[in-house]
C-alpha cells in the first residue's frame, strides 16, 4: 500500500480514546482485511460504507484501488477516465461522530483523488468537475452517529435529522441518477432481507424495498451540485 494513504499516528489523545474509542487502524491490518474482499475493492461501482470512519483508514486505500482499475480500463479517453474516477468516489461512504475527523477524511480522499487525476490527465479537473467532487465528498462522508443514525452537531450531540445517504448510479453517457435514502430505513430493509434469507423461503416474500426520501432526474455529473437546489 502506498505510504501516502497512511495517517501518521494511531492515537490523537488519551481523552479521545477514552471518550470516543478513537484508535486508527494501522495500514498492515487494513491491508489484510481488504484482502478478504479483494475483487469487490477493485470494482469501480461496488459500494463501501465505513460506519465509524475516523480519517478514512479503509476508505483511502479502497479509493486508490478503485482508481487503479479506472486507470487500467479507461486511460485512453480523458472523458471516460474522468467520469469513471468520479463514479469510483461516489461509491465510497463514511459516517463519523467528530467533525475534525470528517474534515480530515474528506480532505484525505480529495487529495488522493486529485493526485491520481493530475498524474493521469496531466492537468487539473475543470471547475465544474471539481465542484462535483467536493459535493460528493460532502454528501458521502457524513458527520453523524452511526448508532442512533442521526446527524450530529459540532459538539457531537445527536440532532433530530436522520442520516441520509445518496445513491449515485450511472445511467447513460455522463448521466447520473441520484436517490436519497434514510440510513435507518436501509438497515431495517437489510434486516428484513437477511431474515428472509435465513428463513429459506418459509416466510411469504412480502419484502418491499424501501423507497427513497428524495429522487432526482438523471443529471450530467458535472451539474449535480446545481440539481440540488
Ligand atoms: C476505533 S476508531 C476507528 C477509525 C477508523 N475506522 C479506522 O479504522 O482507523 C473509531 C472512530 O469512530 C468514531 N466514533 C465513535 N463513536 C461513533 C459513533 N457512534 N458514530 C460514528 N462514529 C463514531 C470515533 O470518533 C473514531 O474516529
Amino acid at each position: 500500500m502506498s505510504p501516502s494513504t497512511q495517517t501518521s499516528f494511531q492515537i490523537k489523545s488519551r481523552e479521545r480514546v477514552a471518550d470516543h474509542g478513537e484508535v486508527f487502524t494501522p495500514d498492515w491490518l487494513v491491508n489484510d482485511m481488504l484482502k478478504l474482499v479483494d475483487r469487490e475493492v477493485e470494482r469501480i461501482d461496488s459500494r463501501f460504507l465505513e460506519p465509524a470512519c475516523g480519517e478514512g483508514s479503509f476508505l483511502a486505500p479502497i479509493l486508490l484501488r478503485k482508481l487503479a482499475t479506472v486507470r487500467r480500463q479507461y486511460s485512453k479517453s480523458p472523458a471516460d477516465y474522468e467520469f469513471r474516477a468520479v463514479l469510483a468516489l461516489m461509491s465510497i461512504y463514511g459516517v463519523e461522530l467528530l467533525v475534525d475527523n470528517v474534515c480530515a477524511c474528506r480532505e484525505r480522499l480529495l487529495t488522493l483523488w486529485l493526485a491520481e487525476y493530475e498524474q493521469r490527465l496531466k492537468r487539473p479537473p475543470s471547475a465544474e468537475c471539481l465542484a462535483t467532487v467536493h459535493f460528493v465528498l460532502e454528501r458521502n462522508i457524513l458527520n453523524g452517529n452511526a448508532l442512533s443514525m442521526k446527524k450530529v452537531d459540532a459538539s457531537a450531540q445527536d440532532t433530530q435529522e436522520p442520516i441520509i445517504f445518496s445513491e449515485w448510479s450511472a445511467v447513460t453517457g455522463p448521466l447520473i441518477k441520484r436517490r436519497d435514502f434514510r440510513q435507518d430505513e436501509l438497515l431495517r430493509d437489510q434486516d428484513a432481507r437477511n431474515s428472509l434469507e435465513q428463513a429459506k423461503g418459509e416466510l411469504s416474500l412480502e419484502y418491499v424495498p424501501k423507497s427513497p426520501v428524495r429522487e432526482f432526474p438523471p443529471t450530467d455529473y458535472r451539474k449535480l451540485p446545481e440539481a440540488e437546489s
